[in-house]
């Protein structure tokens, strides 16, 4: 195909900023592609509500079920367990590759989306669901899928990461941290979700998942969230040479001392030594270490939320969906040969 259709359903912080790109970049992506992907449309709950001036109101419907009967690709970015469930749904089952940031809806439904994904043959990626722009999940799923990961040890939530950091760094208390970071457009719209770890946890399912190869959902990982945390704390850990994180971790684990092994998920706050690698994660920013039994120690940093930042995990699911279909396969791997202006490179270097 020359084109494919993308629908996009939800135009928050970050489906505003995946709907600028694609109209923005579309000679880019193109190129990247082998098609061009097609903005068809925006559904919204609501139509009256001010939308973002750079994008066309024409694009913009509340008929999403419509919209998705008529997509090649779906980015679903609405949140939440319905309506986005029956749409991503009613996307694999037409066929429509679909990538989805929802950690909630696969933290709780992941296996059975899957499964139907599986049975139609599209992809269903969701990179944009953890840890923002980092680059975690496939890592995990592909480049390690010849290893045998023991740990992942996660900063995945933002808010909470920048809420302790604030209070670690200038003293602040937690109420003015956390409207700062809502200010800043890290938080969940209900922050609670953040704060008490929730959001950390459905993350958490989704990386022990992957990592373990078995299906974690969201009430197999125990979770503490930060509200509890106070500056007395903080002040203490401090002049103990720690800090504390919110951690989301998943670890194998001997359950009876007879060799048979087992996977604990847990959110918590953490006390860390400031030497260990995540103790330097500030602000916002989000990192994921993995211990593996041939890799080692690997770590992944990067802006775990935030509109922009996040937009780029999506579309990067969207751009190896889209070559999938265009190319019936993994897509393109090696770099264009020769001039690519679309991608403002006039020419590629070969040999170094
Ligand atoms: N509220 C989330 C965070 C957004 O603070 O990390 C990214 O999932």
């Amino acid at each position: 195909p020359d084109t494919l259709k993308v629908a996009l359903l939800g135009c928050g912080n970050v489906g505003s900023q995946v709907a600028r790109i694609l109209l923005r970049d579309a000679d880019s992506l193109a190129a990247r592609t082998g098609a061009r992907l097609e903005l068809i449309g925006i559904a919204v709950r609501d139509l009256e509500l001010a939308r973002d001036p750079a994008i066309p109101a024409a694009l913009f419907t509340d008929d999403a079920r419509a919209l998705v009967r008529s997509a090649d690709l779906v980015i679903e970015l609405l949140g939440g367990i319905e309506p986005a469930r029956e749409l991503i749904r009613s996307a694999l089952e037409h066929g429509a590759s679909v990538v989805s940031g929802n950690k909630a809806l696969l933290a709780a439904e992941g296996p059975a989306l899957y499964e139907l994904a599986d049975a139609t043959g599209v992809q269903l990626s969701y990179e944009a669901a953890v840890a923002g722009a980092i680059p975690i999940l496939r890592p995990i799923r592909d480049s390690l899928a010849g290893d045998k990961i023991t740990r992942v040890l996660g900063i995945v939530n933002g808010t909470t990461n920048y809420i302790l950091d604030q209070m670690d760094s200038t003293g602040a208390d937690f109420e003015s941290a956390l409207a700062e970071a809502q200010r800043l457009g890290y938080a969940e719209a209900d922050p609670t979700a953040d704060v008490d770890g929730h959001d950390a946890a459905a993350k958490a399912a989704i990386l022990a998942s992957l990592s373990f190869h078995t299906r974690f959902a969201l009430e197999n990982v125990h979770c503490e969230g930060i509200r509890t945390i106070s500056a007395a704390d903080i002040e203490a850990a401090r002049a103990s040479g720690l800090v504390i994180k919110l951690l989301a971790i998943a670890e194998k684990v001997e359950l009876d001392g007879a060799g048979q092994a087992g996977v604990n998920v847990r959110v918590h706050p953490t006390l860390l030594p400031r030497e260990h690698p995540l103790a330097s994660v500030r602000g916002a920013f989000n990192a994921v270490f993995v211990e593996a039994e041939y890799a080692g120690e690997l770590m992944f940093y990067g802006q775990g939320a935030g509109g922009l930042a996040t937009a780029s995990a999506v579309l990067g699911d969207l751009v190896s969906a889209a070559r999938r279909i265009v190319l019936g396969g993994p897509g393109r791997t090696e770099t264009t040969k020769g001039s690519v202006p679309a991608l403002g490179i006039d020419a590629v270097q070969t040999s170094y």
